[in-house]
């Protein structure tokens, strides 16, 4: 049984109130959320000197000055700019001499709304928060600025608000889809833990949650909604003779399948005469978006196939979504531990907030375009290494690697030389990603020669990039053991990205169905930075003789 966590109270929306964006998110939120932990501290007797240093290797303003865990002081950047003035040697100085004592505190609870106040009104830049006297975190304005995101713009455009670059934070849209908690290392499908769903329910089920809001109470619910997918898995007849030419076209190149993937959505998109979202009702959007859902991994299928020259398969009637995806993969019916480890990933990856294809359906659909459209869209999105393309890279650096001796320096030296950790760090989750910890899970139950190696690398990982990143809170993301889950379960790494396409597109459908029941236009805009074009001259209409 899956308990739904309580949601919160619904807001009344107020018709005649202007967007409040700064307030109404930091009203949203507790100190909790944003502060930063583990805290830097120094004690009252340390140096100035090494207190000035530590600041400065863990690139933050400040450091809390601790008696057992209890704050009795903060020492800022703006001290050390006094006491610099003051021309003392911060060898022979005390911190003590130079913090602030009794440093104002909040509670990890409090309002996010009671911090900025605090900072705001005493002019401070960090305080510390408490909990049972104990210091457990530190909340800076900047955490508050970046959580509020949008800030006013004086630059004469009246009401212009201005996003951090990569919108990192900004909310663009209310949903009931899911959520992700980045510092709780928590995300949710409607109002279930979504890990709890993988570990627990089927995907069709979980398919059914997003589409329709309710889990399958029952057998018989269950069927019905098995019965009404089971047909949309057929490639509809006008397809059919595209695909080998599709399959043909993407052999040349690495992502052949992904892109092949997109090609061939779009001919299924124009073969049903899928309408604009705008001039269709709810419910032929939700049969446009179940046959996009249902067709997918059928096609990812049969392209594979196509590309090894080998004939595509037909669904198989009695076989779940990820046991019939294999089987029309392979052929064969497969082992049911290797489909429920696929099953389980599918439903790990199936909606994960606004993420860059989900954020990217949503804005072709705001357009009124079709569901066609808009998963076409996603995919594209999807493709990116940044994004859905990593999992086959994260097992090609396991290969790269290849020994434990030679983790250390190896991921030492790539990201010295700029390069990036394929399967670490994500935008939202500043501390470990619950889908990565369900992964490792699903590969240690999986075994295989790949998993105790893959976890010493991740250790070796999070440590070197803790030293040559400090302050970025880099972790492994769901894509560093996918890619070891998904090689365990028998799917060639050319599938890897397309496999994640094949859940993913049940969320980006999700997503498209709401916007479209609630829509406006996505429309934002851009600062120029060119070079200043020409004063605008003004032109007085001359009427036409
Ligand atoms: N390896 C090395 N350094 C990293 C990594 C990484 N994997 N991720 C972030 N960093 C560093 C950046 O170099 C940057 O350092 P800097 O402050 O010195 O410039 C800092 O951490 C912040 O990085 P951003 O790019 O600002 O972080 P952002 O939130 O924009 O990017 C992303 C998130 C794209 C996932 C990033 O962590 C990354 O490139 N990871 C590797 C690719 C990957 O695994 N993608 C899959 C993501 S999960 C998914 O989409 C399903």
């Amino acid at each position: 049984m899956i308990c739904p966590f309580p949601r919160p109270p619904a807001r009344a929306p107020d018709p005649t109130a202007r967007p409040t964006y700064t307030s109404t998110f930091v009203a949203a939120r507790t100190v909790a959320d944003v502060m930063s932990s583990p805290v830097l501290t120094a004690t009252s007797s340390a140096t100035l000197a090494d207190a000035a240093s530590r600041m400065n290797e863990g690139r933050v303003g400040s450091v809390v000055v601790v008696d057992g865990g209890r704050p009795i002081g903060i020492l800022t950047e703006r001290d050390l700019v006094r006491f610099a003035a003051a021309g003392h040697d911060p060898t022979a100085t005390k911190v003590s001499e130079w913090m602030t004592e009794a440093p104002h505190t909040v509670s990890p609870d409090a309002s996010l709304t009671e911090a900025w106040d605090t900072l705001a009104e005493k002019g401070y830049r960090h305080i510390p928060v408490v909990a049972d006297g104990q210091l457990v975190g530190i909340v800076s304005l900047r955490d508050l600025v970046r959580i509020a995101q949008l800030l006013p713009v004086d630059d004469g455009r009246a009401g212009t608000l201005e996003a951090p670059r990569g919108l990192e934070g900004v909310i663009v849209a209310e949903t009931e889809v899911g959520d992700v908690r980045g510092q709780e290392g928590f995300y949710h499908y409607r109002q279930y833990n979504a890990v709890e769903l993988a570990d627990k329910r089927s995907l069709e089920d979980v398919w059914r949650l997003l589409f329709d809001g309710e889990l399958p109470t029952g057998a018989a619910e269950r069927d019905a909604f098995m019965d009404e997918v089971r047909p949309l898995r057929i490639v509809p007849d006008a397809v059919r003779p595209l695909l080998p030419q599709i399959a043909a076209a993407g052999r040349a190149q690495d992502r052949g399948l992904l892109d092949g993937l997109r090609t061939a959505v779009s001919a299924v998109a124009q073969s049903q005469a899928f309408q604009p979202s705008l001039d269709v009702d709810a419910a032929t959007l939700r049969d446009n978006a179940l046959r996009v859902c249902a067709v997918t991994p059928t096609l990812i299928a049969a392209l594979f196939r196509l590309s090894q020259g080998l004939d595509p398969i037909e669904p198989h009637p009695d076989l779940g979504y990820a046991a019939n995806y294999l089987y029309m993969i392979s052929g064969d019916v497969p082992e049911p531990e290797r489909a429920r480890g696929v099953e389980q990933y599918q439903i790990t990856t199936i909606d994960h907030g606004f993420n860059a294809s989900t954020f990217t359906a949503r804005v072709i659909t705001s357009t009124g375009a079709d569901v066609g459209a808009a998963v076409v869209g996603a995919i594209g999105a999807l493709s990116g290494p940044l994004h859905g393309g990593a999992p086959s890279r994260a097992l090609d650096m396991l290969d790269a690697i290849g020994t434990p001796d030679n983790a250390e320096p190896w991921i030492r030296h790539a990201v010295e030389t700029g390069g990036r950790i394929m399967g670490f760090g994500h935008r939202v989750y500043k501390t470990d990603d619950p889908r990565s910890v369900f992964m490792r899970t699903v590969a240690e139950r999986l075994g295989g020669d790949k998993v105790a190696f893959a976890k010493q690398v991740e250790r070796t990982v999070v440590e070197v990039l803790a030293d040559l990143k400090p302050g970025r809170h880099l972790y492994a993301n769901v894509e560093f053991y996918a890619g070891v889950v998904m090689y365990r379960c028998g799917l060639p790494r050319q599938m890897f990205t397309p496999t994640f396409a094949s859940s993913r597109v049940i969320g980006w459908c999700a997503n498209i169905l709401e916007q479209s029941a609630d829509n406006r236009i996505i429309r934002p805009s851009a600062r120029y930075v060119g070079p200043p074009p020409p004063q605008p001259v003004p032109t007085v209409a001359v009427p036409s003789s």
